[in-house]
Formats: structure tokens, sequence, C-alpha cells
């Protein structure tokens, strides 16, 4: 069956949104002729003033800006000293970064299981801890969190930190409580497909003065930095070995018109995904994900679990012949097995145990001998497997009207109709 026009819309979330403001905060560095953000000529310090937005939003007492948030997690990994014979925790729905993240740190990653709020699930979260673990990184995933509250406290009463990656949930909240506002600390990414963006860009984030000083030294040449500017290499504890991800002025520039408009662009997105979730509740044997505070949601995707793997391909096959597709860049509307290395198993360096170096570092390295029995391949995680193989990801533009929303449910009833459902 071939498919109709694209009914969806696929504008970018925060893309959709750049105006005359993001264009007058560019000009303005532009004009100052002051890109870097630790001198120049006429320096705007707008790296600064993204860094002091974030703060304030999340309520945390450090932001440190970064180029990506591949690299926030790394930063943020390495200063929280993981490395070799240390294993860090993660969930089977998740994004190679932050795998490589890990990997690259010389430590072992180590899958737990998730729930059908896509979030780590904690129970098994407290069967996979072992002497090894040092970090647990959760990752709140497709806008919203699960029960990140109980895996927070469970870590701490371990002695584990958390690493929250908010990358995909910028400006969603947990019962009021920002998410980036919940781990030791926090990530954050401003590539194009996120709430809000640069194009590229990151944030890292945390209460601990010790963790930021390393943080700062890290994502730069590895020393801190004076009030000029200049790298500071008399402070013992912050003579590290730096990665090069500051973040220029021109970046913060267009980040600090779209961090004004972020609440926003969430509010658009929650109301049509609200509404998309009424509008489908009634097909019989669709559950969608669990949501446990629909009010903090930042709204960009909506997952379908159907009753099993054939009704779930069935169901994207239907709708998609009736229009429920994007423009040929857009991912949307499609079975979660084809969200390529959203899922653990489609990582085929990490299922083939890839090295970061021809010698198959961390894997090799003897100090991680623990893990040598550690399998990450499809049948690691049931729960995730069972969930990732009926599950089918609908995204949620902000620009998609009301009427072309009510049509969307329409047409997603009518397949479920045809099938019997
Ligand atoms: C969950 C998650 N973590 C980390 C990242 C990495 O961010 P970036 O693309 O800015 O490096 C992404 C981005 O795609 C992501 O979705």
């Amino acid at each position: 069956m071939s498919e109709k026009p694209p009914l969806l819309p696929y504008e970018w979330p925060g893309s959709y949104y750049i105006g005359e403001e993001e264009i007058e905060a560019v000009t303005r560095v532009l004009l100052a002729r002051s890109p870097f953000r630790f001198y120049g000529s006429d320096l705007q310090h707008t790296v600064e003033q993204l860094e002091a937005a974030y703060r304030q939003r999340l309520g945390r007492a450090y932001a440190l800006a970064v180029n990506s948030g591949t690299a926030a997690l790394s930063i943020a990994l390495s200063a929280m000293d993981v490395g070799p014979g240390d294993e860090v925790l993660l969930p089977g729905y998740l994004w190679v970064s932050c795998i490589s993240a890990v990997v690259r740190t010389g430590a072992i990653p180590r899958l737990v299981d998730i729930d059908d709020t896509f979030f780590m699930d904690p129970n098994d979260l407290e069967r996979k801890i072992t002497p090894h673990s040092k970090v647990v990184m959760v990752v709140n995933m497709s806008g919203t969190t699960g029960h990140i509250d109980r895996v927070v406290e469970i870590a701490h009463a371990h002695g584990l930190r958390v690493l929250e990656d908010t990358a995909q949930a910028n400006g969603a909240a947990f019962h009021g409580k920002p998410l980036g506002s919940f781990g030791d600390m926090a990530i954050f990414s401003f590539q194009l497909n996120k709430n809000m963006t640069a194009g590229e860009g990151g944030m890292v984030v945390c209460d601990d003065p010790a963790l930021f000083d390393r943080a700062v030294a890290l994502h730069d040449l590895g020393y801190p930095r004076n009030a000029e500017g200049r790298l500071v290499t008399d402070r013992p504890d912050c003579q590290l070995w730096g990665q090069g991800s500051r973040m220029n002025e021109l970046s913060a520039a267009m980040l600090v018109a779209q961090e004004r408009k972020l609440d926003t662009i969430t509010a658009a997105m929650r109301r049509l995904n609200h509404r998309l979730y009424a509008g489908l509740a009634g097909i019989a044997g669709m559950q969608p994900r669990r949501v446990l505070d629909p009010a903090g949601d930042s709204g960009p995707f909506a997952l379908l679990i159907w009753p099993d793997p054939d009704t779930c391909q069935r169901m994207v096959a239907a709708t998609r012949a009736a229009g429920v597709v994007t423009g040929p860049l857009g991912l949307n509307n499609i079975p979660m097995t084809e969200w390529g290395l959203h899922l653990y198993y489609n990582n085929v360096s990490l299922t083939q145990k890839r090295g970061v170096n021809s010698a198959g570092r961390p894997w090799s390295d003897p100090a991680n001998t623990f893990a040598a029995d550690y399998t990450y391949t499809r049948g690691a995680l049931p729960q995730a497997d069972d969930l990732f193989g009926r599950t089918s990801l609908l995204s949620v533009p902000p620009a998609l009207t009301d009427e072309a929303c009510d049509l969307l449910i329409g047409l997603f009833r009518q397949a479920a109709a045809d099938l019997g459902l």
C-alpha cells in the first residue's frame, strides 16, 4: 500500500520557534566581535547568562555550558572519578552517547531493565547493584521520567551517585520539581531534535563545588580559569586532562533566547500530547506509556503500547498508509524496534563489546575482569525487549494543529476498528 502525503509537520521543537529574539541575540555577539566565552574585545558574557538561567530554572548551585550533550555526559562521569574497575548502571532505553561516555572513561556499562514508564525499573536496579557499581545513570527519555525519586533513593542508600541525563526532557518536571534537579549531576543537550536548540550544545549542572570545579577543568584544557579567562595551574585538585568542549558565545546567544521560550514550547507539545492520548484512549488493548506526572511531561513524544508485536506492526503500517507520516527527514509513527541507537541491543559496538582502542579497552582491562560475563545482546532485559517489540512511537510537533491532531486520532481509531481491536 503506498503512503499518502505526510499529515504531520515535523518542525524540530526548538528550531520551529527561532525568530527575531535569536537573530538579535546572535547579532549582538557578532557586532561585539567576541564569540569566545572567556575573553574578547567586547565580551558579552552570554554563556554566563545562559548558565545563570539554568541555575535559576533548576534551583541548582552550578551550571556549566558545554558544546554537546555527549561531551556533558563524559565530563560529568570523569568529574565523578569514574574509571577502570567501576561500573555505571544505565537503562536499556537510552541513547548511544550514554554508553559511549561510560566506555570512554574505561569503566563498564551495566544494563538495568525499564518498566512501563520507559524509565529505569527501581526493582531491577536493586538487583543489579554490585560492589563495582559507582554511578547510576538515569535517562529521562522521550520527554518525561519514571520512578526517579525511588531510583535516586536506592542509589544514595547504596552510596552511589546519580547522573541524570535530561537531554530529551528539557523543561519537564516531576511533581513540580524540574527534571535535571534530581541527580547529583545532570546534563542537557541542545542538539536540533531537542526541546530547545542551537543546533549543538549541552549543559552540566550540580550542587557540589568540587564536582563543578572538576567539570570546569575537564570541559576546557584541564585547568580552571581566573576572572580574566586565563588558565590557573596551581590548583592541585583541578589539574586534570581536558576535552575541548567549551560553548561559544554565538550558541549561547541563541540558547538564551530559546530558554526564554522553553516553557511555551513544552506547553504547546504537552497540550497536544494530552489531546492525542485522550483521543486514543478508547482503543481496546492499546495502553499508553505510563506517565506518572502528566502535568510535568515536556510532551514531544507519545508511546503507544499494543497488545503484541504483530498488532503494533499492523497499526503502524495502516496509519502510515493513511498519511500519519512526516516529511522524508522526520522520524514519526514507527515501531520502536526501528528507533535505532535508542535501544540497547541496536548498539552493535556494545553488543560486540568493541573497545576504544585496538587493545579492546575497557573490556580487556585487568581491572574490569568482574564484567567478563556481562552481555548486551537482545534478551539481556526482558521487560525492555517486550515493551520495545510492541510499542509504536509518535512524535508530537508543536506545529501540529488541533484539527490535524484530531484527524490523526480518527485515522488511528479507524485502523484499530479495521484490525478488529
Ligand atoms: C538521551 C540523550 N543523551 C545524550 C544525548 C547527546 O546529546 P548531543 O547530541 O548533544 O551530543 C542525546 C542526544 O541525542 C540524547 O537523546
